[in-house]
């Protein structure tokens, strides 16, 4: 089975680099074509929504010259693809504290999404100065507010109200989290909605990361029995 929502931890860049004598700029660079290529494999395999991890809350603590050429590269990035999103139905959103965002990026990322709005083939998740535990935080204080204003009260708070707090509101659930690098953890990524997700760790770092390795990816998902909870047995039985 194709997993519907796809999630990615883009890692390596900077080790990338590092390892041919280049700046970490470059892997940040050569980082960018392995989203281009991801993005469409996944458009043209059938994956519905695909979230990327492209910028953490705590990667502000970089070096000044590395975060402003990574917001370069973003607004590079979603200048050159916007054609191709709105040819192939591709709809882009951003979650995140885009308020923490340089005003250039920030404006950028709107209009993108203004005008990818319409795109019903894929939606295309950019997490940038994003941060799991802060959306968590803000969804609780949304959630507060409307029972101070006596809209809910606390019990009627269920994981659905509280989902409906996230920057991620209208999208499912995570099915496939993929970190590149060979790290193994989840730096912050989506701690709610991945919360039942199939993990996949690859070495690849991420500027190697190709569409044979995001089809790897998928066929590995395809193996695994998902079984929320039931017996092997009940799961076969429920098709
Ligand atoms: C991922 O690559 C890109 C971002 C976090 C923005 P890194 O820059 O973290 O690469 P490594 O982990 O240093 O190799
Ligand atoms: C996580 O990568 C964030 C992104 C991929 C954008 P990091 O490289 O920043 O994560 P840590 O610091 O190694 O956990
Ligand atoms: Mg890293």
């Amino acid at each position: 089975m194709l997993p519907k929502h796809v999630a990615i931890i883009m890692d390596g860049n900077g080790r990338w680099a590092q390892e041919r004598g280049m700046p970490r700029g470059e892997g940040h660079r050569l980082g960018a074509e392995s989203v281009r290529r991801a993005v469409r494999r996944a458009r043209t395999v059938g994956v519905k929504y695909l979230t990327l991890f492209a910028f953490s809350t705590l990667n502000w603590q970089r070096p000044t010259d590395e975060v402003r050429d990574l917001m370069d590269l973003l607004v590079r990035f979603l200048d050159e693809e916007l054609p191709e999103l709105i040819e192939r139905g591709i709809r882009l959103v951003a979650i995140g504290e885009r308020e923490l965002l340089p005003e250039r990026v920030r404006a950028k990322l709107e209009a993108v999404e203004a005008k990818t709005a319409c795109g019903g083939d894929m939606t295309l998740v950019l997490a940038v100065s994003y941060d799991g535990r802060r959306d968590l935080v803000r969804a609780a204080q949304r959630v507060a507010e409307l029972a101070r204003r006596g809209v809910l009260l606390p019990c009627d708070v269920d994981e659905t109200i509280l989902a409906g707090g996230l920057s991620t509101a209208d999208l499912p659930d995570v099915d496939l989290l993929v970190r590149t690098s060979g790290e193994v953890r989840l730096s912050g990524f989506l701690p709610f909605e991945a919360c039942y997700a199939e993990l996949y760790f690859t070495e690849t770092l991420w500027p190697d990361f190709d569409e044979a390795a995001l089809d790897a990816a998928l066929a590995d998902f395809s193996r695994r029995q998902r079984r929320f909870g039931r017996t092997a047995e009940q799961t076969v039985a429920l098709g």
